[in-house]
């Protein structure tokens, strides 16, 4: 199949050959086609989420399980009440604050929505996005689109059209590109089938936020404790996600000691012939000495950090980068969201700095107990 690569909105509003573009692109999806789109957090692969051939196709442009289940993205607060089954008042106080955005409800869901687009569950993930470009197409497509992130299964989900074209070119019918997204991130997961409701996947809504919203939240065991041996109620939390090709470990602990172990560990790797990389942040990335050196952003500046994690996984693999370093990050507000994604891009291997007194690390732990599966061939990396 030739995948159609379009741009859109680069110059702001949206131009008459715009228009001419997002009709056409719904057109697609109204036949049961695939459309790659921007959002404010990542580009998605959108279906028509009420169309069960759809959800199909999907799941095989993106070689991802089955069990895996999809968000159907609507653009009208009102039409959620045709795909759930039971809409509390949770859920109505959370869109007013937090919708048109980067959040994420789940929900019983109604017999509208087919059960290959809820991965064969009872609930459906509800997302209201604030890009444009994904709200015209969503209006334009007939109001509901199924649209997981739009990289093949077990890669860095895409912030920009090339990396969704570097995994689906070939495979979908079209590319709209709306230039970089702002966030970068998946939307936060927020369960509101339970009692108090609780954060599955945590993104740029933090808990902090949907605390001053909500009596109470809880959050899933398995993003606090990955080693709880607990199975995460979002399917696709268990797979180890967003990885890079070469192996990530991160580094945790004080910055110069942090630096030392990880030049030292460059130097070790560079000794077995292997091509070295680091990711670090603005404010002591001269102080690497690897093969190539990947700036995140400013320690301070967490959204840009957000924003450029992917992009920077993605940069590695480019340049063939087989043992990678990064930093930590604190674990608060938009951090929980970010090293959740890094922990999972390293399998969890985490090395704990300072080092006893033997001049071992502490704490190294190599994965621990979790079991990852790799959402692409259902390895189990332990
Ligand atoms: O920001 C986002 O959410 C992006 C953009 C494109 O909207 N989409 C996205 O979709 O990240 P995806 O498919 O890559 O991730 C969806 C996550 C998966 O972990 C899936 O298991 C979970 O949502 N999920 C979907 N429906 C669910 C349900 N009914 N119950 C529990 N988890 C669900
Ligand atoms: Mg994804």
């Amino acid at each position: 199949m030739e995948t159609k690569l379009v741009q859109i909105g680069k110059g702001g509003a949206f131009t008459c050959e715009d228009e001419a573009y997002l009709r056409e692109a719904a057109e697609i999806i109204k036949k049961g086609g695939l459309v790659a789109f921007p959002t404010e957090t990542v580009y998605g692969l959108g279906g028509d989420a009420l169309n069960p051939d759809s959800s199909r196709k999907i799941y095989a442009a993106k070689g991802r399980p089955s069990d895996n289940p999809l968000i159907v993205h609507i653009c009208r607060f009102e039409d959620i009440r045709r795909i759930v089954s039971r809409l509390p008042e949770s859920a109505v106080r959370i869109a007013d604050a937090f919708w048109p955005g980067p959040l994420t409800m789940i929900l019983p869901k109604s017999r509208a929505v087919p059960r290959e687009t809820t991965g064969g569950l009872d609930t459906v993930a509800v997302r209201f996005p604030s890009h444009p470009v994904a709200r015209k197409l969503i209006e334009y497509s007939g109001g509901y689109i199924a649209a997981p992130s739009a990289n093949a299964s077990g890669r860095p989900s895409p912030t920009l059209a090339r990396y969704v074209a570097e995994d689906m070119d070939g495979r979908i019918d079209m590319i709209i590109d709306g230039g970089e997204v702002g966030i970068g991130l998946e939307s936060t997961i927020i369960d509101l089938t339970v009692e108090p409701p609780r954060i599955l996947r945590p993104g740029y809504v933090t808990r902090e936020m949907l605390d001053g919203i909500l009596e109470k939240t809880d959050i899933d065991v398995t993003i606090i404790k990955p080693d709880s041996g607990q199975a995460p109620k979002a399917p696709g939390m268990k797979y180890r996600h967003y990885a890079p090709r070469g192996r990530l470990v991160i580094v945790e602990g004080p910055p110069e000691q942090v630096i030392a172990y990880i030049n030292r560990q460059v130097e070790e790797d560079r000794g077995k012939g292997e091509k070295t990389g680091v990711i670090g942040t603005t404010e002591v990335l001269e102080q690497y000495q690897a093969d190539v050196v990947k700036c995140i952003g400013n320690r301070e500046a967490e959204e840009d950090i957000a924003r450029n994690l992917f992009s920077v996984l993605r940069e590695l693999d480019e340049e063939k980068v087989e043992s990678i370093y990064s930093e930590s990050f604190p674990s608060k507000g938009l951090g929980q969201a970010i090293m959740n994604r890094l922990l999972k891009a390293a399998g969890h291997r985490i090395v704990r700095l300072p080092a006893d007194e033997n001049g071992t690390c502490i704490n190294a732990r190599e994965s621990s107990k979790t079991n990852h599966h790799n959402e692409s061939d259902g390895r189990t990396i332990k």
